[in-house]
């Protein structure tokens, strides 16, 4: 295992150490390895185009926008290879949850969940992506 010495000015690391405390690091390298690891296999994601990725897709939307749920209903048929299953929650008389898995290359990924969250009268929409494969 290779040592690094690293300086940090003073507010960075404050906030560094309430990361730690916050997210219950044992000690700052394991807290350290964890935020490249996160980091790079983030940039590993995005150079390789045809990585396979896994994806959750959550977004918010209003049922009574106009046409809405048709829009929606036609981008996950577009693309039933990727959109793996849907899970519905009525929030209450006027909002619905919707969380995706999605499974395929990465930018197509991607692209699905840009085209899904840019639909007006969609909110809150985020896409959390995983590698299949290390
Ligand atoms: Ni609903």
């Amino acid at each position: 295992m290779e040592r690094y010495t690293v300086s940090l000015e003073d507010e960075l690391a404050g906030e560094f150490e309430q990361f730690i405390q916050k997210h219950g690091y044992k000690n700052r390298s394991e807290a350290v390895r964890d935020l490249i690891r996160d980091k790079l296999k983030q940039e590993r994601l995005e150079s390789e185009p045809d990585s396979q990725c896994v994806g959750c897709l959550s977004y918010v939307y209003n049922h009574h926008e106009r046409d809405l749920a048709r829009r929606l209903t036609e981008r996950h048929h577009g693309h039933h290879d990727i959109s793996l299953s849907t899970l519905h929650v009525h929030l209450d008389q006027d909002n619905c949850l919707e969380s995706v898995i999605l499974k395929g290359k990465t930018p197509e990924v991607q692209a699905f969940a840009d085209e899904v969250i840019s639909q007006p009268g969609v909110r809150h929409g985020r896409l959390f992506i995983l590698p299949m494969y290390t």
